[in-house]
């Protein structure tokens, strides 16, 4: 019986090593940077999602065919629909991702989706892959970007979340060696790291961002987060103007509720999973994770998305249209400046600063006590259009200085 057993736990352990071997070699041929400045039409794919994903991708959507009506009237872009990914679909096919949805996401350059349910034990749903994580393997979306701003406090951060492996990689891999003993695996390769925390490096370069934290628990997690912080050394070398340093994930999660050190760190690059629990944790100061937006980041696909769940109770209480859009705003200003119209984008989040933070004309309660989200996406359109936006930004700004 226990040669059996660890027979069995040997075959399955050898075959993801054979997976992730291949990954290696996948790595080491992807492609480089898609250049999108000789692209056209630019397509922009809006798919809706499951629970209030369908509501609040209407409402970005709205903003962003507003916003673009000049370069979808020349040709430059189009906004494209992609239908299917929702959980009644993945569940009928028994796929995280149904293949002909794949086929049409593949054909769009950079993509806005809205929130998808992420199936667990005991769901009605067959316990499938979530479609993020899915995606993010699929389009080797290695980076997940996820801004925190809070002009009132000092704060702006930018978390580099390690997007496509770490404890995610073999996320549904795991193995219950018999009854009593489950074993998860974590994998993490050298260009996987290398080519992230270089991205970060790269954006603190760009914005004269003087510091870069890298975040890991490699004094218990001694391999793998140990990988993560020596490449994270290795690659700083080649920045000398930027200083880099680094933290455990659990005093790193108290620093940042710390109103005295907060504000010091800036750019932070940091294992998936860390990374996942971490910037839910840094969107709450800002707002709560309604209000934040991120960007799944490879070198041919983009994806930009709420960091938020789907929220289905809001859907069966019939609360859908009370949604905060505002995650899916902040991700399509962000989808802006990924294809090159960072004009728009900054007076994007400008409203959304002013809007959500400052002069809350309207307010979001998530029910009828508030404002419905197209009511906040009209507000956001009508903040930014205004002559007087840098103004009222910049009184926001002097009035919590
Ligand atoms: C996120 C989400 C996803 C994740 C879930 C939905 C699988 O929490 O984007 O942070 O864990 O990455
Ligand atoms: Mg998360």
């Amino acid at each position: 019986m226990s040669a059996e057993v660890i027979e069995r736990a040997k075959e399955h352990f050898g075959r993801l090593v054979e997976q992730q071997l291949a990954r290696v070699v996948r790595l080491k041929q992807a492609p480089d940077w898609l250049d999108f400045s000789g692209v056209e039409p630019l397509i922009v794919g809006i798919i809706g999602g499951d629970g209030i994903g369908p509501q609040i991708a209407k409402e970005a959507r709205w903003l962003l065919e507003t916003l673009l009506a000049d370069e979808a009237a020349s040709g430059k872009v189009e906004l494209r629909d992609v239908e299917g990914l929702t959980i009644e679909r993945r569940a009928e096919v028994g796929k995280a991702i149904p293949d002909e949805v794949l086929e049409d996401i593949k054909k769009c350059h950079v993509t806005l989706k809205g929130p998808t349910t992420t199936p667990r034990k005991g769901d009605p749903w067959p316990n499938i892959e979530s479609a993020n994580v899915a995606m993010r393997k699929e389009l080797d979306l290695f980076a997940n970007v996820r801004p925190v701003r809070i002009p009132a406090e000092g704060i702006d951060w930018v978390f580099f979340r390690e997007n496509t492996e770490g404890a995610y990689a073999l996320g549904p891999d795991g193995i219950d060696v018999t009854e009593d003993l489950a074993v998860d695996f974590c994998a993490v390769t050298s260009q996987g790291t290398e080519r992230l925390i270089r991205l970060a490096f790269d954006y603190a370069k760009k914005n004269e961002i003087p510091k870069v934290t890298l975040v890991t628990k490699a004094n218990v997690v001694k391999t793998t987060d140990g990988k993560f912080l020596d490449i994270g050394y290795a690659i700083a070398k080649e920045y000398p103007d930027i200083e880099c340093d680094d933290w455990y994930i659990d005093i790193m999660t108290a620093k940042l509720v710390d109103p005295k050190r907060r504000a010091d760190f800036r750019v932070m690059a940091l294992p998936n999973l860390y990374g996942d629990i971490l910037t839910d944790e840094a969107a709450e100061f800002q707002g709560g994770v309604g209000t934040a937006g991120s960007a799944n980041i490879g070198k041919v696909y983009s994806m930009f998305e709420a960091i938020h769940g789907s929220a289905p109770r809001m859907v069966k209480e019939g609360r859908a249209q009370f949604a905060d859009p505002s995650s899916m705003i902040r991700a399509g200003a962000m989808l802006l400046r990924h294809i090159g119209i960072a004009d728009l984008a900054d007076k994007l989040e400008m409203a959304l600063d002013v809007c959500g933070q400052y002069e809350k004309r309207l307010v979001m309660t998530g029910r009828d006590t508030g404002c419905t989200g197209r009511e906040f996406a009209e507000y956001i359109m009508e903040t930014m259009q205004d002559k007087t936006l840098a103004e009222r930004w910049g009184d926001y700004v002097k009035a919590v200085a």
